[in-house]
């Protein structure tokens, strides 16, 4: 994208500023980032994002669960006399025209929102006490989120955590066996299966009611959270995938990732062990924020739910080998299908490792 293009869409924006840069920024992999920097240097700077609306299908329903996500934090925040309010939450800006967006000749979306500055991001845990400070970032997150009926807001991607209509899916998958890959992988669909019933109880529950649907972040990744130089968490970032869902979600699918020794594709299934301090500080400091707005139901559940990201993952990196590999990403032939294999591992090593796991949220 050339800078004068960038300038052109910055302007469309409702904001007084003078422009010195405009360049490519951060690591994000799915959508695009710039920083704008402006003069005076001691004028604020902004972030102009492309949105991947290959994956966010509805650019307008996502801001729109944005903005009323965020004036919701930003009222909380200015009732607590909090003095620092755009460094605690994100801010956007509206177009000139009053939508949250702009879009481009070739029909991209772009965002305009403020750069929080003299901060960190980490993209690695290397410390307990990184994890104890992000899952406090989360929980607060939620936290702040509790009172918002989740009817507020738009459910973007629908169905993104439904173990009933992803099981469907993988059903569906195995009847068409589009790749004839069915035949050769039965004990997968075994292992997949055979754990079925168990797994789409929390889906049961959330139908009937008997646990509470919330707004979620949906993103729980340790680099949509910026850091303070202390390593004191500042903000949550990132909130394309903010939306109605279960509080569950956000606790299960942190760990999905953090609680790995091994990255998601390991091909040595031996490298996938349980990482048990980075959970105990994680489970942690998201219960300290947490309890105050938990149901004991969801907190009964908080151990299970990484179980039950873990087998959906599998599921949906199953399902996509089933169909031929046209969802994610593959690297080499057979990607999937090690995807599949480690998830379903890690899946086994927190089955074994369950109890410990329930102790800890019983003592946090
Ligand atoms: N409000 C902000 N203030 C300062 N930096 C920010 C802000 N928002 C995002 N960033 C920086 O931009 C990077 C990319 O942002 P973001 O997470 O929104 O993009 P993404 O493409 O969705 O990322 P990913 O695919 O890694 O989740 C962040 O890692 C962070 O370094
Ligand atoms: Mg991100």
């Amino acid at each position: 994208m050339n800078e004068e293009k960038l300038y052109d869409l910055v302007k469309k924006f409702e904001l007084e500023l003078t422009i010195s840069s405009i360049r490519s920024f951060g690591t994000g992999h799915i959508n695009d980032t710039y920083l704008v920097e402006t003069s005076p240097a001691e004028a604020p700077n902004y972030i102009i994002q492309r949105k991947n609306h290959k994956i966010f299908k509805n650019v307008a329903g996502m801001m729109e669960n944005i903005v009323v996500s965020t004036n919701h934090i930003r009222e909380k925040l200015l009732a607590s006399g909090e003095k620092e309010v755009e460094r605690k939450v994100m801010t956007y800006y509206p177009a000139k025209d009053g939508k949250m967006f702009v879009n481009d000749e070739e029909g991209n979306f772009w965002t305009l929102f403020l750069f929080i500055k003299d901060c960190r991001v980490v993209e690695l845990i290397q410390e307990p006490e990184q994890a104890y400070n992000a899952a406090r970032a989360f929980g607060h997150f939620q936290l702040q989120l509790s009172d918002l009926p989740g009817e507020k807001l738009i459910e973007t991607i629908p169905n993104f955590h439904n173990g009933l209509s992803r099981l469907k899916d993988f059903q569906t998958a195995i009847t068409a066996d589009l790749a004839g890959r069915v035949k050769e992988n039965q004990s997968i669909i075994d292992q997949i299966l055979q754990r079925s019933d168990s797994m789409t109880s929390l889906q049961r529950a959330l139908d009937d009611k008997s646990l509470p649907m919330r707004i979620t972040h949906n993103d729980t990744k340790i680099n949509n959270i910026l850091f303070d130089q202390e390593n004191n968490s500042l903000c949550v970032i990132d909130l394309d995938t903010v939306m109605p869902g279960s509080a569950l979600y956000d606790f299960g699918d942190a760990i999905r990732t953090l609680g790995n020794t091994a990255p998601e594709d390991e091909p040595n299934l031996e490298k996938i062990t349980f990482n048990k301090p980075i959970y105990e500080a994680f489970a942690k400091g998201y219960i300290s924020k947490a309890k105050s707005f938990l149901t004991p139901k969801e907190i009964e559940n908080l151990a299970f739910s990484c179980l039950y990201m873990a087998w959906e993952q599998a599921m949906r990196f199953f399902t996509d080998y089933l169909n031929g590999d046209t969802y994610y990403k593959t690297e080499y032939a057979g990607h999937n299908l090690v995807r599949t294999k480690a998830q379903l591992r890690y899946l086994e090593v927190l089955e074994s490792n369950k109890q410990a796991m329930d102790e800890v949220i019983l003592a946090s």
